[in-house]
């Protein structure tokens, strides 16, 4: 079974984030590089994330107009990552560029492409958020809506709330790659996260892959805090 954690490095500090990518690489599944380590560290903290054979999800949340997204997601597809995300909310033709510009990247490099994924309604927005900008109030309608553009654009999977991991396992196409964040053990502080599920629950729900932060990276011994959770979706 592939290990479906995924850690997120969220620091601007390259240093920082391999050594902690290091000590992890031998219990994770591999890493989200974010927009802050990113724009500190650009492509090379990719490059040396990929030499440690770890995968990549590469979470810059690309929404602009078609052209423009299909040449970041080839510039992207160059550093042989394995997951990147979209705004759904980006609309059909770009959804499909982006899709368009991975695979035909990848072949013209013979390599795997990346899992283009979609980003629905940030779990930050509520309904009072949604009307000021003028979307459907209700979020879940606007996440149905938009998860549904994802499946008939050919996305490969969506990010979402680990509490709406079972709706969509059972309404997307079964080839959709679900990865979840807001994953916490019952003895973990929640933080900023306020709709949270055990990694147990989560896979157990239908999430293929899990996004982790604080949960680990803030841990005493980030190796011992990996390793239970891992041990707790395998056991
Ligand atoms: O530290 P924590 O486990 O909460 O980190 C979760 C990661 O997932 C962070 O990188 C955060 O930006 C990201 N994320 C999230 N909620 C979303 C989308 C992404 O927490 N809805």
């Amino acid at each position: 079974m592939t290990n479906p954690i995924l850690v997120a490095l969220d620091t601007s500090d390259s240093d920082a984030a391999l050594a902690l990518a290091e000590k992890l690489a031998p219990v994770v599944g591999g890493f989200k590089i974010g927009s802050e380590l990113f724009t500190s560290a650009g492509p090379d903290i990719v490059r040396s994330i990929r030499e440690m054979d770890k995968d990549v999800f590469l979470d810059l949340k690309f929404h602009d107009i078609p052209n423009t997204v299909a040449h970041a997601v080839a510039a992207a597809t160059r550093l042989d990552i394995q997951m990147l995300t979209v705004h759904t909310s980006g609309g059909h033709t770009m959804l499909e560029a982006a899709v368009t510009a991975s695979k035909e990247e990848a072949a013209a490099l013979g390599i795997t492409p990346p899992l283009v994924l979609g980003v629905t309604i940030l779990t930050s927005l509520g309904s009072d958020d949604m009307q000021k900008i003028g979307m459907d109030a209700n979020v879940s309608r606007q996440v149905h809506r938009l998860s549904r553009l994802a499946a008939d654009s050919g996305i490969h999977g969506l990010v979402c709330s680990p509490l709406e991991v079972a709706k969509l396992r059972q309404e997307m196409p079964e080839y959709f790659t679900l990865v979840t964040p807001g994953i916490r053990r019952s003895e973990d502080t929640r933080s900023d996260q306020k709709r949270t599920l055990s990694a147990p629950d989560a896979i157990e729900a239908g999430a293929d892959r899990l996004v982790i932060g604080r949960p680990i990276c803030a841990a005493p011994d980030p190796r011992k805090a990996a390793e239970e959770i891992l041990r707790s979706i395998t056991a």
